[in-house]
């Protein structure tokens, strides 16, 4: 940015955490935010937002045209855009953004006790990439000598890395429509190039997950083992744990779990990336089974 730059608004178009968090910086510097919002984004996720001062205007677009709708408002009205996927002329906050993320696995790394038992697997979920991208550019470095597995999770009508993969050119593709899902964090249509460069290189495996996977690790992880702690994940951080337990239950996902080396030597690592952001849901979930498993 040059020097004589001055910014008084931000912009950014979200889901609802990452616009939670860029109005909770304008907030800390004094600073105005406005943040688009897809079709359908929850009541409570929009009030979180405004509850740090920042304008929100929930659109009847679905997110990555709402990522547009943010960019043109900003070229529009000189705003400075704060989003996570990179394009031509726009790659130091979106690095950033990836850069920040790596205080996870620095986290992560810290509760393992250092780089004595590396994880045998990571699984990731993804919107954009951003955040796996990250923890894998992070952890494949960290762990090079025992790089684990990787395995990127995405929602069924979301799933622009899997799609990326399967075309098989190297190259990174999106998927369209109203990418409907509970995991509404997960719900991108178009990879960030940045990411993909990385997660090409890196991933094991990608699989694309119904509502009731996630629905499955919300319950697990509010209802844990006897000495576990108790984890109160949302839609999008709880998709990791659901699949994997489908994978040890499911007698169709045997030759997968094989495939990936999944047993009971295994070390699996998660991030519950949301806990209860949109609470009615969490509740409709847990109380009311609502999403039972199928299948
Ligand atoms: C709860 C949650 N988990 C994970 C992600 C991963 O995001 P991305 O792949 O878009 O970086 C997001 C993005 O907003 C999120 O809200």
């Amino acid at each position: 940015m040059p020097p004589e730059m001055s910014i008084s608004m931000l912009v950014t178009a979200t889901d609802g955490n990452h616009g939670r968090g860029v109005a909770w910086v304008a907030e800390q510097l004094g600073l105005k935010a406005v943040i688009y919002m897809p079709k359908g984004s929850a009541q409570s996720r929009v009030d979180n937002i405004r509850a740090h001062g920042a304008t929100v205007r929930v659109t009847d677009l679905n997110y990555d045209d709402t990522v547009r709708l943010a960019g043109r408002m900003a070229r529009e009205n000189g705003w400075h855009v704060i989003q996570d996927t990179a394009s031509p002329g726009y790659a130091d906050i979106p690095r950033w953004i990836m850069q920040g993320y790596t205080t996870m696995s620095m986290e992560a790394i810290d509760q393992m006790g250092g780089k004595r038992l590396p994880p045998t697997h990571v699984f990731l979920q993804a919107g954009v990439g951003s955040f796996a991208g990250a923890m894998v550019a992070h952890l494949a470095g960290v762990f090079k000598d025992e790089t684990p597995r990787f395995i990127v999770v995405e929602p069924t009508h979301a799933a622009c890395l899997l799609a990326s993969a399967d075309a098989g050119d190297g190259r990174h593709h999106a998927v369209t429509g109203d990418l409907e899902t509970i995991m509404a964090g997960l719900a991108c249509g178009e990879p960030n190039p940045m990411a993909w460069d990385i997660l090409r290189e890196f991933s094991s495996a990608y699989v694309s997950c119904d509502d009731y996977v996630a629905a499955n690790g919300m319950r697990i992880l509010a209802n844990p083992l006897a000495g576990d702690d108790r984890i109160e994940a949302g839609e999008s951080g709880a998709v990791g744990i659901g699949l994997l337990d489908m994978l040890a239950n499911l007698p169709h996902l045997i030759p997968l779990k094989a495939g990936l080396d999944i047993g009971q030597h295994s070390r699996i690592l998660f991030f519950n990336t949301e806990g209860a952001t949109d609470p009615e849901n969490y509740r409709k979930i847990l109380w009311h089974g609502k999403y039972p498993i199928a299948g």
